[in-house]
């Protein structure tokens, strides 16, 4: 069973590394393995998206309540994925439910506008003083196209500059060399832009121009020979693949100085790290806001969800009683009332008590976690920010994509750690990574840190 090769293998649509191309279904008499059987027949690889994937057959969920989940097997696991860190309140939370319900009954989607998505948008303006205008999407990947296509709008310029080795969901774009490796990650003063799915036009690689994380000099350096061609530079503040590693002030400052002086824009994607301080991880930083924000995840209350939000004369790029309308944008589904009604409800009791609450309860994880992974003197280390973690199978913690890089060996660890940890009752994200929600508490999280330094010493034990 379980995913591996976090960093080795393709790419899934969550941010997380698929499972060995080789996996087979294997014959199994339990439920999940007879499903898995079925889904076989009629889903490509028997699952809908690759993140669910583990050997020898994904598990099937019946339900979640609060921080646990329960298997088709009626096995309970405490949930430290959260669906890929968009539960920010855990499963079926009161407060959504009965927002939802409410919803289900007075109608789902509407050729009309609704009043709830006002009051969202008024809220989440309210929120970060970099949002003056929000517009909501279906996706955290159509909310980062959605901010590449309306920095290309407004600057009239076509290239973007990425980070190597960070996920921003499927755009051609935002895409590529999300999956370097070292076979072809090439010299760090130049990385390529290596692509992700086959037949990725060239011109896409041509437009995409890859910079180091947390290495503004080099950075620097990159921008400076693309000077007035590049339509934004985006960066996630703590990215998932890059190892869950919070961008530097001295990066972040470098990229914002860099792209005011050229008339880019720096876009950033908080499709995961928005729940991090109220306002977005952006507010960690000094300097002007990025121009636009592309967010997703936490903000659907458990729906699909996305928004791309920041400047009001950048977002006038998608007004379309402008006399020229320079990005045309629609959705059937955007700003569904279902999910507008769940994210404004999930979004008002994720008020700044609840974000330093859990936040609190992140700092304490990785500080028990770092604790026993020293009075063990066991070769790991762990990394994160907020209520987000990761765990690297390597000594010294990485600080850039190339040290965080998961190697087979590394990978064939994380597999083992994976595996020790769901066995023991948690259910973790498949790189090593866990992302609390409100309703754990610090029994939850005690929880966590025991099985994983459990499943570290079993990991590892041959080292
Ligand atoms: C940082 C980041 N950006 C964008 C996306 C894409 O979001 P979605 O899966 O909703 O398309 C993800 C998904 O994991 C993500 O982690």
């Amino acid at each position: 069973m379980s995913p591996d090769s976090p960093g080795t293998s393709g790419a899934s649509h969550d941010g997380a590394p698929v499972p060995d191309a080789g996996a087979k279904s294997g014959r199994d008499a339990s439920l999940s393995g007879s499903l898995y059987e079925r889904a076989l027949r009629v889903l490509p690889g028997g699952v809908s998206r690759n993140t669910v994937l583990r050997q020898p057959h994904p598990f099937y969920a019946v339900k979640g309540e609060g921080c646990y989940v329960t298997d088709i097997e009626g096995v309970q696991r405490l949930d430290c994925a959260n669906n890929m860190c968009s539960l920010i309140h855990g499963h079926a939370h009161p407060a959504i439910v009965e927002a939802l319900s409410r919803q289900l009954r007075e109608g789902t989607a509407f050729t009309f506008a609704t009043e709830t998505e006002v009051l969202y948008a008024e809220h989440m303006c309210d929120r970060s003083p970099g949002f003056e205008k929000i517009r909501f999407v279906n996706s955290g990947t159509e909310a980062v196209m959605s901010c590449i296509k309306a920095a290309r709008a407004f600057t009239g310029r076509e290239k973007i500059a990425k980070v190597e080795g960070a996920y921003h969901g499927i755009y051609d774009y935002a895409e590529i060399s999300q999956t370097s490796n070292p076979s072809n990650w090439g010299d760090l003063r130049h990385p390529p832009s290596i692509p992700v799915t086959r037949g990725t036009p060239q011109g896409v690689l041509d437009d995409v121009v890859v910079i180091p994380f947390n290495d503004p000099e080099t950075a620097v350096a990159i921008l400076d020979e693309h000077r007035g061609e590049l339509a934004c530079v985006l960066i996630d503040p703590i990215p998932h693949r890059v190892g869950f590693i919070q961008a530097n002030g001295d990066f972040i400052d470098a990229i914002r100085r860099w792209t005011t002086a050229d008339g880019s824009l720096l876009v950033f994607d908080e499709v995961i790290t928005f729940r991090s301080a109220y306002e977005g991880a952006q507010s960690w930083y000094d300097g002007a806001p990025p121009e636009l924000t592309a967010l997703g995840k936490i903000i659907g209350g458990g729906l699909p969800v996305g928004a791309i939000a920041g400047r009001a004369d950048v977002m006038d790029v998608l007004n379309p009683l402008a006399a020229k309308v320079l990005f045309p944008h629609s959705g059937t589904f955007s700003a569904n009332p279902l999910v507008m009604s769940a994210g404004l409800t999930a979004m008002r009791l994720y008020d700044r008590d609840a974000v330093a609450r859990l936040n609190a309860l992140g700092d304490r994880a990785r500080r028990q976690i770092a604790v026993g992974i020293a009075d063990a003197g066991l070769p790991v280390s762990v990394t994160g920010a907020g209520s987000l973690l990761r765990i690297h199978m390597s000594p010294m913690a990485p600080t850039t994509y190339r040290e965080a890089y998961v190697d087979p060996e590394r990978a064939h660890k994380t597999k083992r750690l994976l595996e020790y940890a769901f066995d023991h009752g948690v259910m973790l994200i498949n790189t090593g990574s866990a992302a609390l929600s409100t309703v754990m508490t610090e029994r939850e999280v005690d929880t966590l840190c025991e099985v994983l330094l459990g499943a570290l010493r079993a990991a590892t034990e041959h080292d």
